[in-house]
C-alpha cells in the first residue's frame, strides 16, 4: 500500500486530531502517502482532498474538533453514491482508507467494503462512547470532563440559593455521558433510556432530601431524542410539587475543547494501530479497547449491534447519595 486516505466522520470529538496526526506520521515513518478526506463522506462525495504531510500536524495534538471538518451525509446510505465514492477514491490512487467516527460512520465503511473492497479501518471517535466492541471511544472522556466542570460550578450556585437543578447532558441514544457525569458530579437521580424514572417518584424523591436536611439538588438527564426535555421535567416537578427546578443545557460545549490527556493517548494508540492494520493487509475492522488493551472488532458486528446501557454507575450514584 502506497496510499491511504483518512477522514472524520458524524459529529466531533476532542481528540479527532491527535488520532489524523497518528495516522499521517505513522504512514510517513512507513513512506505511505496520505491524503485527507475533508468533510466526511460529505466531502468524499464531492472529491473535496487535500494531501496530507506530517509537518502539517504540527501543533493539533492539543485542539478540540478535527482539521478535515466532518459532516454527516443522508446521500452516502444509499448504494449509487457510494458506488462514485470509491470511483474517486481510485481515481486518487488511494487502496486503504482509516474512517475516523462513530456507529454511523462504521455503517458507511462497512459497505463501501462489502460493495466495492475499499480496505477500511475504522478508528472510535465520538463523544457518546456508544460504539459496539470497544469500552472507550476517542472525546469520550473529555467530554465527561467538560461536563463535570460545569456541574461543579452548577453545585456551588445550587448550594448557595437551596435550589434544584436539572442538568442536561449530551447523548441523543445513550446514557454513557450521563451516568458516569451524575455519578462524578454527586447527582441525585440520573436520568437515561436504561434508566426511566417517572415524575412521582422524583418528586417523591427531591420531598425526602429535604426533609433529610439536604438543601440543593443536582437530577443529570441525558438529552435522548428531544434536546432540551429538561424543561418539560421541571414544569412537571413544578405542577406535581411547588418545587422550582432550573434547568440547565450544557449542550455541543461537550464536544469541543481541548482534548484530555487520556483523549490524546487513546487517539494516538488507534491512529498508529488503524494504519499498521491497513499495511498488514486487514481491512473491515474496528479498531477498539477493552480494559486498556487494543482490539480489532470487525465493522459487521460493530454495525450488526447496539452497545448495551449500563445501569451500574447509576445504581451506585443513587447509592451515595443521601
Ligand atoms: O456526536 C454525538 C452527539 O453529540 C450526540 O450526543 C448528540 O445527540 C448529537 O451528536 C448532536 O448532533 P448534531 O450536532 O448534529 O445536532
Amino acid at each position: 500500500m502506497k496510499k491511504i486516505g483518512v477522514y472524520t466522520s458524524g459529529g466531533d470529538a476532542p481528540g479527532m486530531n491527535a488520532a489524523i496526526r497518528a495516522v499521517v506520521r505513522t504512514a510517513h515513518a512507513k513512506n505511505v502517502e496520505v491524503i485527507g478526506i475533508l468533510n466526511g463522506y460529505v466531502g468524499l462525495l464531492e472529491n473535496k482532498m487535500i494531501p496530507l504531510n506530517p509537518r502539517d500536524m504540527a501543533n493539533i495534538v492539543q485542539r478540540g474538533g478535527t482539521i478535515l471538518k466532518t459532516g454527516r451525509s443522508a446521500e452516502f446510505m444509499k448504494p449509487e453514491y457510494r458506488a462514485k465514492a470509491a470511483q474517486y477514491l481510485k481515481s486518487h490512487g488511494i487502496e486503504g482508507l482509516v474512517c475516523i467516527g462513530g456507529d454511523g460512520s462504521f455503517r458507511g465503511a462497512q459497505a463501501l467494503w462489502a460493495e466495492h473492497k475499499v480496505p477500511i479501518i475504522g478508528i472510535c471517535g465520538t463523544i457518546d462512547n456508544d460504539v459496539y466492541g470497544t469500552d472507550d471511544t476517542i472525546g469520550f472522556d473529555t467530554a465527561i470532563n467538560t461536563a463535570l466542570d460545569a456541574i461543579d460550578k452548577i453545585r456551588d450556585t445550587a448550594d448557595s440559593h437551596d435550589r434544584i437543578f436539572i442538568v442536561e447532558v449530551m447523548g441523543r441514544n445513550s446514557g454513557f455521558i450521563a451516568s458516569a457525569v451524575g455519578l462524578s458530579g454527586g447527582a441525585e437521580e440520573i436520568l437515561t433510556a436504561e434508566n426511566v424514572v417517572g415524575v412521582d417518584k422524583i418528586v417523591e424523591k427531591l420531598k425526602d432530601s429535604r426533609a433529610k436536611g439536604k438543601t440543593s439538588s443536582i437530577i443529570v438527564t441525558s438529552e435522548g431524542q428531544k434536546a432540551g426535555r429538561s424543561y418539560d421535567l421541571a414544569e412537571a416537578i413544578r405542577k406535581k410539587s411547588g418545587l422550582d427546578a432550573k434547568v440547565c443545557i450544557l449542550g455541543h460545549q461537550q464536544r469541543g475543547g481541548a482534548p484530555t490527556a487520556h483523549d490524546r493517548i487513546f487517539a494516538s494508540r488507534l491512529g498508529s494501530e488503524a494504519v499498521m492494520a491497513l499495511l498488514a493487509g486487514k481491512a473491515n475492522l474496528m479498531i477498539g479497547t477493552d480494559g486498556g488493551k487494543l482490539i480489532e472488532v470487525s465493522l459487521d458486528i460493530v454495525t450488526q449491534n447496539a452497545k448495551p446501557g449500563d445501569t451500574t454507575l447509576i445504581q451506585l450514584a443513587r447509592l451515595l447519595s443521601v
